[in-house]
C-alpha cells in the first residue's frame, strides 16, 4: 500500500473538528423536536447520548460519532475512531450491543486505506463486544470514519450529567493534551515516545472505567471530547445544578503535552471552549498559562469525568489505576451551590 498520510488530507483533526456551541445551538433551536413519553435523555441537558425506553427495566442507549483523520495510520484510526463512538455508552453507565459505520472516502484513493479503518473499527467494536450490522459511505473529498452506536442499560443506573452530587469526588479517567498532540503529528515529528503514549490512550475504550463507577456507585458521569475538560465540566455542572472545585496541578497530562504549548500547536477549540465557557469558569491562584491552556484543549477519545461519592472514590482510584486506566487522578470535588458561587460554576484552582 502506498504510504499516504492521512494527517494531511484534513483541515482540521478529531473531536477539534467540532462544530462550534454556539452555531450548534442556533442551529438547534426554533424547531419543534418531535417527541415521546419513552424518551429518558434527549437534547435538552447536553448530555452524551441518548436514552430511550424499552420497558421498566431495559432502556436503549444511542450515540453517534464521526471525525476526521487524527493519525496517519488508517489501522489506528479506525480503533480511535470506533473506541470514541463507543465512548458516550461507556459514559452514560451502559452496554454497547451493536453498531452502524459511518464513512466518507475519496474512492479514488487506495481502497486499502479504507479497508484498514473498517479492520481497525471492527477490532476495537470486537473488543467492546459490539457487533457492526452494517452502515453507510459517501464519496467526498475528505475521510470522515465513525460509528452511530446501541447500548442497553437499565433506566435506575443512567449516569447521567445531571446527577453529580455535593460533596462527591471528581475522577478523570485518562490524561488531557490529544487536541495538541493530534496537531503535533499533522504539523511536526514528534518523537516516537510521545506519539506511542498518545494512541494507546485514544485507543483504550472507556469500558473498563465504565465498569467500575458502576460497580463503585458513582453519582454521575461525562467523558472529556471536543469541549474539553471546562466545556463538559460546565455542561455537567450546569445540569447538576453543583458547582466543581478542579485542582490545575492534579490534572493528569500525555508527555510532549507542555512541548506542544510551548510550540504553539493549539487547536481552534482552545479559543472557541474558552468562548463557549467564560461566563462559568473562574480561575483561582496564580494562572500558569501553559496548564491553562490544557483546560480547553478538544479531546479526541478522552477519559470519564467521574463523580463519586467520596467515601468511594479512593477505592475507585485504586482499581481504575490497578486495572490499566493508569492515568486516572482524583482532580476535584463538587459543591453546592452558593449566594458567590453560582451553580454550573467551575473553579480552577492554580495553586499547588
Ligand atoms: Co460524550
Ligand atoms: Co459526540
Amino acid at each position: 500500500m502506498e504510504k499516504v498520510r492521512l494527517t494531511q488530507m484534513v483541515k482540521t483533526a478529531g473531536c477539534a473538528a467540532k462544530l462550534f456551541p454556539f452555531i450548534l445551538t442556533e442551529a438547534l433551536k426554533d424547531i419543534d423536536w418531535y417527541t415521546d413519553e419513552n424518551v429518558i435523555v434527549g437534547f435538552s441537558g447536553k448530555d452524551d447520548a441518548g436514552i430511550y425506553k424499552i420497558n421498566d427495566d431495559l432502556a436503549l442507549i444511542h450515540t453517534t460519532d464521526f471525525f476526521t483523520p487524527v493519525v496517519d495510520d488508517p489501522y489506528t484510526f479506525g480503533q480511535i475512531a470506533s473506541a470514541n463512538s463507543l465512548s458516550d455508552v461507556y459514559a452514560m453507565g451502559g452496554t454497547p450491543l451493536n453498531a452502524l459505520n459511518i464513512v466518507a472516502f475519496p474512492q479514488t484513493e487506495d481502497i486499502n486505506i479504507l479497508k484498514e479503518i473498517l479492520r481497525g473499527g471492527n477490532d476495537k467494536a470486537k473488543e467492546a463486544e459490539c457487533v457492526i450490522l452494517g452502515g453507510h459511505s459517501v464519496d467526498i473529498p475528505s475521510i470522515l470514519y465513525g460509528l452511530a452506536v446501541t447500548g442497553k442499560i437499565n433506566p435506575k443506573n443512567i449516569k447521567g450529567n445531571d446527577t453529580a452530587k455535593p460533596g462527591d469526588i471528581l475522577i478523570l479517567t485518562k490524561a488531557l493534551g490529544t487536541g495538541l498532540l493530534n496537531n503535533s503529528i499533522k504539523y511536526k515529528s514528534p518523537p516516537e515516545e510521545i506519539t506511542k503514549k498518545l494512541i494507546s490512550s485514544m485507543c483504550r475504550l472507556n469500558k473498563n472505567a465504565a465498569e467500575l463507577m458502576v460497580k463503585y456507585d458513582a453519582n454521575g458521569c461525562t467523558d472529556v471530547t471536543g469541549f474539553g475538560l471546562a466545556g463538559h465540566s460546565m455542561q455537567m455542572a450546569l445540569a447538576s445544578k453543583v458547582v466543581f472545585s478542579i485542582n490545575v496541578y492534579d490534572l493528569p497530562v500525555l508527555p510532549g503535552a507542555f512541548w506542544a504549548i510551548k510550540e504553539k500547536l493549539l487547536t481552534r477549540g482552545d479559543k472557541s471552549n474558552r468562548t463557549y465557557t467564560e461566563l462559568n469558569v473562574v480561575n483561582s491562584g496564580n494562572i500558569d498559562l501553559a496548564k491553562e491552556h490544557l483546560l480547553y484543549d478538544p479531546q479526541t477519545s478522552g477519559g470519564l469525568l467521574i463523580s463519586v461519592p467520596e467515601k468511594n472514590a479512593e477505592a475507585l482510584l485504586k482499581e481504575l489505576i490497578n486495572s490499566g486506566d493508569e492515568d486516572s487522578k482524583i482532580v476535584g470535588i463538587v459543591g453546592a451551590p452558593a449566594p458567590d458561587n453560582k451553580e454550573g460554576m467551575i473553579i480552577f484552582n492554580f495553586s499547588n
